[in-house]
């Protein structure tokens, strides 16, 4: 958001980023939320206690059956309330997750239950071999291929644990903070203070200060603190959350013994491994907040809740990795802690919702992705397109500002794929509607972008002006489909960038087929409106779905606003903005005759929001700081499964200097979403506007990234199957090494082996690059050859503005398209280039995925999918391409199990022709005798390595085989004697 009071859109609009900063006061600390303080206080008491602590939830071993084989049911009573009872079910997962459910069962209301239906893609399989051996203090699950994974429930206290080889990797509960709030009637009149913990009742601007008393008499005291703290409403500012169901919240602990470094929980501007949030000295004093909340200006560095939120932890050590996935949609506070180096303890706090706790046994940081990518889904293959470069600012202002920037790009023969539009495209911010004045023709605008092989991205944000005129606003008003105040009844107002507005309940399934209908392109037959002044070259951004609301408590909707089903904004906050634009992309997927891969860019975002498109990390600042973070943002929104992710080129904010600009534009070529972006009080910025010699390096860069688009849409392929994210940690790469497990500032592109490191600061002019293996690692543009070596070593990278430090792995063979053009569009036919960087061993593989870029056909097998290996035997070297479509249907692509593969489809067949036209081999280090297809000499050139012979460093010696007269969709093998 931009502001904390009401002002208006035009007073807004002249607000520059040098007046505002972030505002702390905003947004809430854990001390100033009552279930966060209350949770926090449950933590400082146990810790005080020490070993006295006890948890007073207990498995009611006469309640235990066992179902199916793999559900584990049995009732769990508090023995603080006696009189509340509560219902616990594991059931373990054919994949060897478990899943633990606590409900409060015959309570006075129903707890919000269903996150997962809107998170999970199935209802997950139960597995059919779990080996049960019951105690009368426990009992142990026995699985897993070599049955080496044991899950142990014990009864008294409550406490589950997973063991993998003997050893303890996750404990739910260990610490005994597990506590769910059960529903009550609200105390008339209520009671009051005691006064032994006066303190408890004041919200405090540091930590709370929690005293436990000597010896406590009071047993529900000692548990649930001695005064009733914010349990019926709670005030922020000037806003008051009336809490008409009463306390409800869930706290629980999760430790990892043995992991000492844990990953996940995005969005949060802060380092990739998770710093401490308690502790001796922690490194932020708040816990990490997941509530989704438009947060102006934020923080460089900072556990302050973000646009999104995943609540997927990664627990890592040298010798495992699991992780825990916990389906809660309302507010949720995690505290990070390390009793020892090797060790993490964690305390989940959420404000609503059933415990819904998914154990990912792991054991690699692949098996940890595969696990949560069969929970929720992979990502979406996107349009190849949308992985090419996106223009976009706040604002292009008219049509025929479109088409001029359009003309520039043409002119200065620069790659451009989309052309955004941003709010001011609109008449009085009525998204749809388009400003006449400014874009009369806004049908010949887009056709004439995309006569260029291009597409444009408009803006649609989900609060509808409150006006009659507005058919968006008009039509869900008649359907009733618009979120409810705290009545219930009638519609929920705020303000946001139209002024009053409304925001449509997606919660409700007759708002559905309504949005889908809007996005038409052709008039409806029953005459209603859609958006026929629009094409389907037309994309989405859905922004301010957190939702965004600028007179709202911490910028959003108050929480005891009514969705559908009588469900609070509360138990659905996190959700909320997932569901907005996963029912753009369906709208968008539904138009046309030949329904198209839709792009929806979001801003909000929950577990599952991977399978509906992009996000960015909103509103950065144009700062190195930012930048640098922006890196480390993207990188944990893979580990969240979302990789298609980027931050906006440039800084929101600022304007930054031609140098910053050129390492953003950097920074954003290896980024999987590539855009420029910037706030509407900035001077335009666009590359052609920059002087020389910062112009050419940013136009080679772009370039660059055009020759890379076959390695970016390939390694895209693989996540639609794996899950494994694009951008690739050092640790998810090298899980044993633990000198990678915080490095977060350089990282790998997919299965590719290519090293990137970006600099992010000024007048930096080299960067030192950690190589974890005894591998070589050849420079991707000068080929010098850095080796690598076993325990890891630095190596010092040239990065002159003009270079990005990137480097292959040896072992890799990377596919590119070396004639960059105006768009992808324009680049289906031309010819490919592989770089083969030979291993110490003279290895390498790679694939290749190609399709039409744009429709669905690759589901039904029209694609090409090609596999590249190098090997040496004796003197000779080889190097082949064969089909993987044929090998592997099953895994072909997109989550879609083929059975058989047609490797002459008719996609193939359109490629007939399409060369392989260069291919240089990195590390031959004798010059050949001959190369030769087919048993035919073909056109190569030899280049002397220097210095780099053996195992120095140096450049490295190469070999460039000229137009080999091989075909992309053919098998053929070149050999090198
Ligand atoms: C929000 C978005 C930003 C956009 C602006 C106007 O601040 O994060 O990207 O330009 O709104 O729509």
């Amino acid at each position: 958001m931009r502001l904390g009071s009401l002002v208006s859109v035009t007073s807004l609009l002249l607000l520059t980023s040098t007046t505002l900063a972030f505002k702390a006061h905003d947004f809430k600390t854990c001390s100033q939320s009552g279930f966060c303080r209350r949770g926090r206080a449950l933590s400082a008491r146990a810790k005080d206690a020490g070993a006295a602590w006890n948890s007073p939830y207990t498995v009611d071993a006469s309640s235990v059956s066992i179902q199916e084989g793999a559900v584990f049911k049995a009732g769990v009573k508090n023995s603080l309330y006696p009189e509340v009872n509560f219902g616990l079910e594991v059931r373990i997962q054919d994949d060897g997750v478990i899943r633990a459910r606590i409900d409060e069962v015959g309570g006075l209301r129903k707890r919000y239950d269903e996150a997962a239906s809107w998170a999970l893609i199935s209802e997950p399989r139960i597995s059919q071999d779990i080996k049960w051996s019951a105690g009368r203090d426990a009992i142990r699950a026995t699985y897993g291929p070599k049955k080496e994974i044991e899950v142990v429930i014990s009864y008294q206290p409550l406490k589950i644990t997973l063991y993998r080889g003997g050893v303890e990797q996750v404990v739910v509960n260990g610490q005994g903070l597990l506590h769910m709030e059960h529903f009550r009637n609200k105390p008339e009149p209520p009671p009051a203070a005691t006064e032994t913990s006066s303190e408890q009742s004041q919200p405090t601007d540091g930590e709370p200060q929690v005293v436990l008393e000597a010896a406590p008499v009071n047993h529900r005291a000692w548990f649930e603190g001695e005064t009733e703290d914010a349990l019926w409403e709670e005030t922020f500012g000037t806003w008051t959350d009336t809490k008409p169901k009463g306390p409800e919240s869930l706290s629980v602990d999760i430790n990892f013994p043995n992991h000492g470094t844990v990953y996940g929980i995005p969005q949060h501007a802060t380092r990739l491994a998770l710093p401490t949030t308690t502790g001796d000295s922690p490194h932020f004093t708040d816990p990490y907040r997941l509530y989704n909340a438009d947060v102006f200006e934020y923080l460089a560095s900072s556990p302050v809740s973000l646009y999104g939120s995943i609540p997927l932890l990664h627990a890592h050590s040298a010798d495992s990795t699991v992780a825990v996935f916990h389906v809660v949609g309302s507010e949720t506070w995690i505290d990070v802690s390390h009793r020892s180096e090797k060790s993490t303890e964690t305390h989940w706090i959420s404000e609503s919702g059933i415990l819904d706790l998914f154990i990912l046994p792991g054991p690699t940081p692949e098996a940890v992705f595969r696990q949560y990518a069969s929970l929720t889904g992979t990502p979406v293959l996107p349009a190849q397109w949308s992985l090419g470069y996106h223009q976009c600012r706040w604002n292009y202002v008219s049509s025929e500002d479109v088409r001029s920037v359009q003309k520039r790009f043409d002119e200065e023969n620069i790659p451009v794929d989309v052309l955004w539009l941003d709010i001011e495209y609109s008449e009085d911010h009525k998204y749809f509607m388009w400003n006449e004045k400014t874009f009369p023709d806004p049908v010949e605008m887009v056709n004439d972008v995309a006569a260029n092989g291009r597409k444009m991205v408009v803006i649609v944000d989900p609060h509808l002006k409150r006006v009659q005129n507005y058919p968006a606003f008009k039509q869900a008003s008649d359907l009733k489909v618009l979120v409810k105040p705290k009545s219930g009844e009638g519609e929920y107002e705020g303000w946001c960038w139209p002024g009053s507005s409304s925001w449509v309940d997606f919660f409700n399934p007759a708002s559905w087929d309504w949005w889908k209908s809007l996005f038409k392109t052709t008039p409806q037959v029953d005459g209603s409106w859609s958006w026929t002044q629009s094409t389907e070259d037309v994309h989405i951004w859905n922004d301010m779905n957190e939702p965004s609301v600028f007179n709202g408590p911490e910028i959003t909707m108050p929480k005891d606003n009514v969705h559908y089903g009588g469900w609070e904004h509360r138990d659905v906050h996190n959700i909320n903005g997932m569901l907005y634009s996963n029912l753009t992309w369906q709208a968008v997927a539904a138009r046309g005759d030949v329904p198209k891969r839709p792009f929806v860019l979001t801003r909000a975002f929950f577990a599952g929001s991977q399978r509906f498109g992009a996000m960015w990390t909103g509103d950065n600042l144009g700062t190195w700081e930012h930048m640098a973070v922006g890196i480390k943002m993207v990188l944990s929104n893979g580990v969240g499964g979302l990789s298609f992710a980027g931050s906006d080129v440039g800084g929101f904010f600022g304007n930054p200097e031609p140098e910053m600009l050129v390492r953003w534009y950097q920074v954003g070529a290896f980024a999987p979403f590539f855009r420029a972006h910037a706030h509407i009080d900035t001077k335009r910025r666009e590359p052609y506007l920059l002087d020389e010699p910062y112009k050419s390096i940013v136009y080679s860069v772009l370039r660059l990234r055009y020759t890379m688009l076959p390695m970016w849409y390939t390694a895209f392929r693989e996540t639609t199957v794996t899950g494994v994210p694009v951008l690739r940690p050092q640790y998810v790469m090298f899980p044993k090494d633990k000198n990678g497990f915080d490095i977060d500032d350089q990282y790998y592109i997919g299965q590719f082996g290519l090293l990137v490191k970006p600099v992010t600061e000024k007048n930096k002019r080299d960067a030192s690059v950690y190589l974890a293996e005894d591998q070589v690692y050849y420079d991707y543009f000068n080929h010098f050859a850095y080796r690598g070596a076993a325990g890891g070593r630095n190596v010092n990278v040239p990065a002159g503005l003009h270079q990005v430090p990137l480097l292959i792995r040896g072992g890799s063979i990377v596919p590119t398209r070396e004639r960059p053009r105006r768009a992808s569009s324009l680049m289906k036919h031309d010819p490919f280039t592989l770089r083969v960087a030979l291993s110490n061993t003279h290895t390498a593989s790679g694939d290749l995925y190609l399709d039409d870029g744009e429709t669905w056909s690759h589901q039904s097998g029209q694609f090409v999918w090609r596999g590249f290996t190098a090997s040496k035997k004796g003197k000779v070297i080889s190097i082949s391409s064969s089909d993987l479509g044929k090998k592997r249907p099953g895994d072909a692509v997109d989550g879609v199990s083929l059975t058989s593969y047609d490797d002459r489809n008719e996609f193939a067949k359109s490629l007939e022709g399409v060369r392989v036209e260069r291919i240089i081999v990195l590390g031959v280090e004798k010059k050949p005798k001959s190369v030769k297809v087919g048993g035919k000499e073909v056109e190569w050139e030899y280049l002397e390595g220097v210095g780099a012979a053996g195992r120095v460093d140096g450049g490295a010696a190469t070999l460039v085989v000229k137009d080999p007269k091989v075909e992309i969709t053919r098998d053929w093998e070149i050999v090198i004697a």
